[in-house]
């Protein structure tokens, strides 16, 4: 991490002031503004943070130009292709890919983590059947602190709190399905992997053998890889906020599973699907509705297209392009959905409104079609976000706790309500 050169500031009372220019591994530059109100009395006001770095981070790398996606230097492509979600939470939260090792000794801890307190079941039961899952996992994340008090102990060891955490948010995400649809709870396998496992919880039931598809599983596996990190999102950004107080991992992890849920993130997985049935359903042609969408009629979006960063095209989107194609045609389904997807894409990426924007389809646009191909629910499709995005959230937590340069986060504010005004009384109103 150079940081050799300088930028300089010129307020409007002609007073310069001198700022660091901080330049990370790819080349990419920013310049330090960590004492600009400290020196001048000014602060930056960048809303939405579309320039604004919150940290500096050595876990995932991503240039939106260039639709590039690295974790700890490892191409996106290479590990969705490679390895499996085990073996890539290993790499995102303790930065180097695994010894065999190493790699049995993780396996067979999140393996033997899996249940959850009997107790916890009850909570399950109080929640009404309509609840949205993503309601119940954050609640039930919030709970294990409960269960696990001493991660509240800020010197505790907390690796044993990330292994529980990863492998009961799986056993967790089954149950509240399993719970909505009034089936028996599934409990976990340990003779089956991760993807398997969670496979098994979800769609077995207790009369019947279940044997997990190795294509499912694959297909599990890669989803996952593909969400497990994006650098300083909206949801990551969360937990780095609300662990920054000192929150303990689990609180800290819930607030990233509740950033996640909004339709503009995670959700959009969910709102994509009930986009395509809507076209579908109201009989519109998705040529009207890209209309609708272009001139901005009650605010339509083509969910599932643009991107904060992405700017280009989205690497995972390319990947889940073709993975669905795979996905479909091995299970031999033939989704009408994926039709009216496909071609809005086609029809998007033609035309001027989405060029100008730079708007393409994001990782969102097909993996609610490979989820609907799984079995997996509309409403399940942000809570498989949340199970793929926990070791990112969790090496993201790690790296700050760890980071001795951590404050709390607190941004300022340019205040624009009213000046000084004294109370009046009611009857003087
Ligand atoms: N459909 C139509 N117009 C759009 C869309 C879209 N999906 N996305 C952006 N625009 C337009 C927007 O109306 C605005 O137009 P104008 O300049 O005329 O006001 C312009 O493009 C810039 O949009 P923005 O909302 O200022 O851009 P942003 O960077 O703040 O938002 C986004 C990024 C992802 C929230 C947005 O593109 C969006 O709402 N997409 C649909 C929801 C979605 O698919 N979200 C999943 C993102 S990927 C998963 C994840 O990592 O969370």
């Amino acid at each position: 991490m150079a940081e050799k050169q300088e930028a300089k500031l010129t307020l409007p009372d002609g007073k310069e002031v001198k700022l660091p220019v901080i330049v990370g591994t790819e080349d990419e530059h920013a310049v330090d503004i960590s004492k600009l109100r400290a020196e001048s009395g000014y602060i930056t006001l960048d809303t939405g943070f579309m320039n604004t770095g919150s940290t500096k981070s050595a876990i995932t790398y991503l240039d939106g130009e260039q639709g590039i996606l690295r974790y700890r230097g490892y191409p996106i492509e290479e590990l969705a292709e490679k390895s499996n979600f085990v073996e890539v939470s290993y790499l995102l939260i303790n930065g180097k890919l695994p010894t065999e090792r190493e790699r049995k000794d993780f396996g067979t801890n999140l393996t033997r983590h899996s249940l959850i307190h009997e107790d916890m079941h009850n909570f399950f039961a109080g929640f009404p059947p309509t609840s949205h899952p993503m309601a119940v996992i954050s609640a039930m994340v919030t709970s294990l602190s409960a269960y696990y008090p001493d991660s509240l102990d800020r010197d505790t060891d907390v690796s044993i709190h990330i292994t529980r955490l990863l492998s009961k948010l799986r056993t967790i995400a089954a149950f509240a399905y399993k719970k909505s649809i009034g089936q028996p709870l599934m409990y976990p396998k340990n003779s089956l992997n991760y993807c398997g496992n969670f496979l098994h919880m979800m769609f077995a039931v207790p009369s019947e053998d279940y044997e997990v598809s190795p294509i499912l599983e694959k297909a599990v596996n890669q989803l996952l890889i593909l969400h497990a990190d994006h650098e300083q999102n909206c949801s990551t950004s969360t937990v780095r906020m609300v662990g920054s107080s000192g929150a303990n991992l689990y609180a800290s992890i819930a607030a990233g599973i509740l950033a996640l849920w909004g339709p503009l993130h995670g959700g959009a997985n969910q709102a994509v699907i009930e986009m395509l049935e809507g076209i579908q359903k109201s009989g519109i042609s998705y040529k009207q509705f890209l209309e609708d969408v272009k001139s901005k009629k009650d605010n339509t979006r083509l969910m599932g297209f643009g991107h904060r960063v992405y700017k280009n095209f989205d690497p995972r989107a390319k990947i889940l392009k073709k993975m669905c194609d795979e996905v479909l045609a091995h299970l031999g389904v033939n989704d009408p959905l994926l039709d009216i997807a496909k071609s809005m894409e086609e029809v998007a990426l033609k035309d001027d409104y989405f060029i100008s924007k730079k708007l393409y389809p994001n990782v969102d646009f097909y993996s609610g079609i490979i989820y609907r191909a799984l079995g997996i629910p509309t409403n399940m499709f942000t809570v498989m976000f949340a199970l793929g995005r926990l070791p990112g959230w969790i090496a993201h937590w790690k790296e700050m706790v760890e980071d001795k340069d951590t404050k709390i986060g607190r941004p300022r504010q340019i205040y624009t309500g009213d000046k000084l005004r004294h109370y009046v009384p009611i009857d003087q109103r």
